[in-house]
């Protein structure tokens, strides 16, 4: 009889829990009806800072939910006569969904078939230092830096990674690896990145430290100092700073694309990162790739990938290798279809004219500015037009980020990049419909 009451147990658990799941997923697919924010809270692990799950003071409002959940189907409404439907906008994260109408507009050229018996094996290319690396998607990296003229190619290894986050913690590795018994201490001026404090926290690695900004850095002792250049999130082009004998260089070059900043020399540093989620806004592709001058360092970052991950995903780069052939397409190949950079460019530029407007109207905030150079690849003068704005509550407004939250706009606070909460960043990369309601509130706001 034990054994029966037990049987009908495990059954009626199975049942409940079968039910829960069906409950979950109805949840979760069940956008427009769900007043609260249950698709954020799941869109946002990743990047949630611990303030997001911070109440956010709204007016009762019944449409607060529709934010993702209209974003996650694509936006169809003609979006400057839009009313404000007082919904939720998250611009905390720089999810760069502003390139999906160039991607949509390319249509069919950018599909990629892959059939069930094709990518299967581990291994793409066993005589390449890095194993696991797609030739095709090699040749593409390479091709786009001679096309853009952002990054020097020649004599390099290139590493591909789970998105540049991987390559990050490789590159520590690599970095750190052969160090003495110390952890090596990692800096970078403020205000920085705040993933790479948190990447660099989160394993309690004996191998390196997170110290902190590197203006305040004065130790006499190794190092490794990350620059980020165009910087998220000021947006200003950085040098190193520490330059001190011992010092270890990670460029992170998100960025550095014409459509963003103007190229005005390739790069040529040791270890250069770079991201097709920047590039090209893939940033569900999860691919990365460095530039390594140093063989062993090359190697190193391999292993480390090879510990961590067995490679990176191969339907992923020849995904990826279409992509960047694309886009490589658009400039030598023009009348087929549009550049993508200039397209991309000419979209950004009139976010930031927008944006500088709203600011100086309202003058409850500020920007940074941007001295103008020459760009290669456009052949003309302009400013760095950053992926983020990096916005300055002026005034009374101590709390730039409570500010902009009680007229639901969610941003990222100063003090997660090393600064004062009178700073947020704010995602320019977001799509129209979203971007133009920020707009629209931000010229309806008094302090
Ligand atoms: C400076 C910088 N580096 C790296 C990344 C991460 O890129 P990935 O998607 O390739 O991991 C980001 C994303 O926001 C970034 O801003
Ligand atoms: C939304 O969440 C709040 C608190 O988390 C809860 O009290 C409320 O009942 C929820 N509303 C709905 C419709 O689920
Ligand atoms: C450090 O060196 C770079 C060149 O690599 C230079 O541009 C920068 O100004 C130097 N920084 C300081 C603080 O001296």
């Amino acid at each position: 009889m034990g054994k029966g009451l037990e049987g009908w147990s495990v059954r009626h658990l199975l049942i409940v829990s079968v039910a829960l799941n069906v409950w979950l997923v109805l949840k979760v697919s069940n956008y427009d009806k769900d007043t609260n924010f249950t698709t954020e809270k799941i869109f946002n692990g990743f990047c949630a800072h611990e303030e997001f799950h911070k109440q956010v003071p709204l007016s009762s409002s019944s449409s607060s939910s529709s934010s993702m959940a209209a974003a996650a189907v694509g936006e169809k409404k003609s979006v400057h006569d839009e009313a404000d439907d007082g919904r939720i906008i998250n611009f905390d994260h720089g999810d760069p969904t502003i390139y999906e109408k160039y991607w949509q507009e390319a249509g069919d050229k950018t599909s990629v078939f892959i059939s069930g018996w094709q990518s299967m094996s581990y291994f793409s290319d066993v005589k390449n230092l890095c194993w696991f690396l797609e030739p095709e998607f090699g040749k593409e990296v390479i091709r786009l830096h001679n096309i853009v003229g952002n990054a020097a190619t020649d004599d390099r290894h290139i590493v591909v990674g789970t998105g540049s986050t991987q390559l990050f913690q490789a590159a520590l590795y690599a970095l750190s690896a052969t160090g003495g018994t110390e952890p090596i201490s990692v800096v970078s001026s403020t205000p920085y990145y705040s993933f790479y404090r948190q990447v660099v926290e989160y394993m309690k690695s004996g191998l390196y430290k997170w110290v902190g900004d590197a203006s305040t850095f004065d130790k006499d002792e190794p190092y490794i100092e990350l620059i980020t250049s165009p910087n998220n999130p000021d947006g200003l082009m950085r040098q190193p700073v520490v330059n001190r004998s011992g010092g270890m260089l990670i460029h992170d070059f998100a960025y550095y694309w014409p459509q963003y900043t103007p190229i005005t020399s390739a790069a040529d540093h040791d270890i250069m990162l770079f991201t097709v989620s920047k590039t090209t806004g893939h940033a569900g592709m999860r691919i990365g790739w460095a530039l390594v001058k140093d063989e062993a360092v090359a190697k190193r970052m391999t292993k480390f990938i090879e510990l961590n991950s067995i490679g990176v995903s191969k339907d992923s780069q020849i995904r990826a290798a279409k992509i960047l052939q694309t886009v490589s397409d658009s400039r030598e190949h023009a009348g087929d279809s549009k550049d993508f950079f200039e397209t991309s460019y000419h979209h950004i530029e009139r976010r930031w004219k927008q944006l500088r407007e709203v600011v100086g109207k309202t003058g409850i905030f500020s920007t940074p500015e941007f001295p103008p150079a020459f760009c290669n690849y456009m052949s003309r003068l302009f400013s760095t037009q950053p992926a983020f704005a990096w916005l300055k509550c002026e005034g009374e407004i101590e709390n730039c980020e409570d500010f902009l939250r009680s007229h639901k706009i969610l941003t990222r606070s100063g003090k997660h990049f090393g600064m004062s909460p009178k700073y947020v960043r704010i995602s320019m990369l977001d799509r129209d419909s979203n971007y133009d309601l920020f707009i629209k509130r931000l010229s309806e706001m008094r302090t």
